[in-house]
């Protein structure tokens, strides 16, 4: 395949950058050498399992330059400062310096971490996603956001870093476990309610297909699923507004998170009971109607990702809503889907119905 060949979708945010798609790992070498010329030391950042699945058909491209693979362990909890701190004394000793690329080869925990270091390492170095899991081809990997976590709270010490390109390669997603591809697909199930009324069908109409992983359907639910998320960058990549649509079923989902530590339920399955969630409440506020909260139930029944829970208090959960990153001034800011398809932000939910709103997915 040559590089003219690609599929590519531009972010036009800030400094515009392409997401390619249906990149083939092996091919990424060609592109650097096209568009960046004086590069000559790369860092490939990634953690084991990765790197044995993928990192050998990633330098196969690169033998014109001086490669380093740096390893990090897996998890969320390697979004830290002092993984950060490590992995700058390793790129140290690899004699990186600013002029250096890195290349991110992971999922969305493997992104930010190795986002935000090009962020800092020596006041930013060139950066390029290549996101292994649904859940960072669709989303963690496009619009720029990079952090670590801090005791206080996920993703507190970050930044805005847009990498140089995506390189997103279907064929990683041949290894993803389905527990993985249930987080991206919340997150595509989400993009969506908020913007594609025709992906939503899409989704309902292929589910089978999905499900049995065809290459085409998932390569279709990619591109169509990033294609929404790259438009909402590109009109807001600061969330100075648009962007907060992304949060559906978020603030819901990290409550849920939050109350039960982040065991027992996986990102996707907290994001999935918080669309139901959101979605009951924007039925009560007349925004949706019953049957297209079903609607929305169903598939993501479909998919196994949960849209009930037992055994939670709504008082806790709505207590826990008051963190959000997202309220103002004491009030709570929720996104709500308007029909199938469109989102809004809603300045004006009153603690009873989100009480309500939680009171209807705990069985
Ligand atoms: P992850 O990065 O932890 O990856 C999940 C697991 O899949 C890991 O064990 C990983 O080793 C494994 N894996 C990755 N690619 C694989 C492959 N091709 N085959 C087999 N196994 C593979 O999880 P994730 O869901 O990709 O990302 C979650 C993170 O993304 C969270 O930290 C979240 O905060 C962040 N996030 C960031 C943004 C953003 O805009 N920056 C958006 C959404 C989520
Ligand atoms: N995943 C939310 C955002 O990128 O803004």
């Amino acid at each position: 395949m040559s590089l003219a060949e690609l599929q590519k979708i531009e972010v036009t945010a800030g400094r515009p950058y392409p997401v390619l798609l249906g990149a083939p790992l092996e091919e990424l070498g060609k592109y650097v050498q096209a568009h960046l010329k004086d590069v000559e030391h790369i860092l490939i950042i990634t953690n084991q399992a990765i790197a044995d699945l993928y990192a050998e058909r990633l330098k196969k491209g690169l033998l014109d330059y001086r490669v380093n693979l740096l390893t990090v362990p897996a998890g969320e909890t390697e979004k830290s400062l002092e993984r950060l701190s490590q992995l700058t004394t390793a790129a140290l000793r690899c004699g990186a310096d600013r002029h250096s690329l890195v290349i991110a080869l992971g999922g969305g925990v493997i992104g930010d971490l190795s986002g935000f270091f090009a962020s800092v390492f020596m006041r930013g170095i060139r950066l390029i996603q290549v996101p292994t899991t649904l859940l960072a081809q669709v989303d963690s990997s496009i619009g720029g956001k990079v952090a670590v976590n801090h005791p206080a709270g996920k993703n507190i010490i970050g930044a805005f870093y847009p990498p140089l390109a995506v390189w997103t390669d279907f064929t990683t997603l041949e290894s993803l476990p389905w527990e993985e591809v249930e987080n991206g697909l919340a997150e595509s199930v989400k993009h969506a309610l908020i913007a594609d009324a025709s992906l939503f069908d899409f989704f309902e109409t292929q589910q089978e297909s999905i499900k049995q992983r065809d290459t085409m359907i998932w390569r279709e639910m990619v591109t169509r699923s990033s294609t929404v998320k790259v438009k909402i960058v590109s009109q807001d990549e600061r969330e100075q507004g648009l962007r907060a649509l992304l949060n559906l079923g978020h603030s819901f989902g990290h409550a849920l998170e939050t109350v039960m530590n982040y065991h027992g339920v996986t990102h996707g399955q907290g994001v999935s009971i918080g669309l139901v969630a959101a979605a009951n409440l924007a039925n009560a506020k007349g925004l949706i109607t019953t049957a297209e909260v079903e609607r929305i139930k169903h598939l993501l029944n479909t998919f196994g990702l949960l849209t009930e829970i037992k055994d939670q208090d709504p008082q806790v959960l709505l207590q826990l809503m008051q963190a959000d990153k997202k309220n103002q001034g004491g009030r709570k800011i929720l996104i709500l889907p308007q029909g199938i398809g469109q989102a809004v932000i809603s300045r004006d939910c009153a603690d009873s119905e989100i009480l309500d709103a939680w009171k209807q997915v705990i069985k």
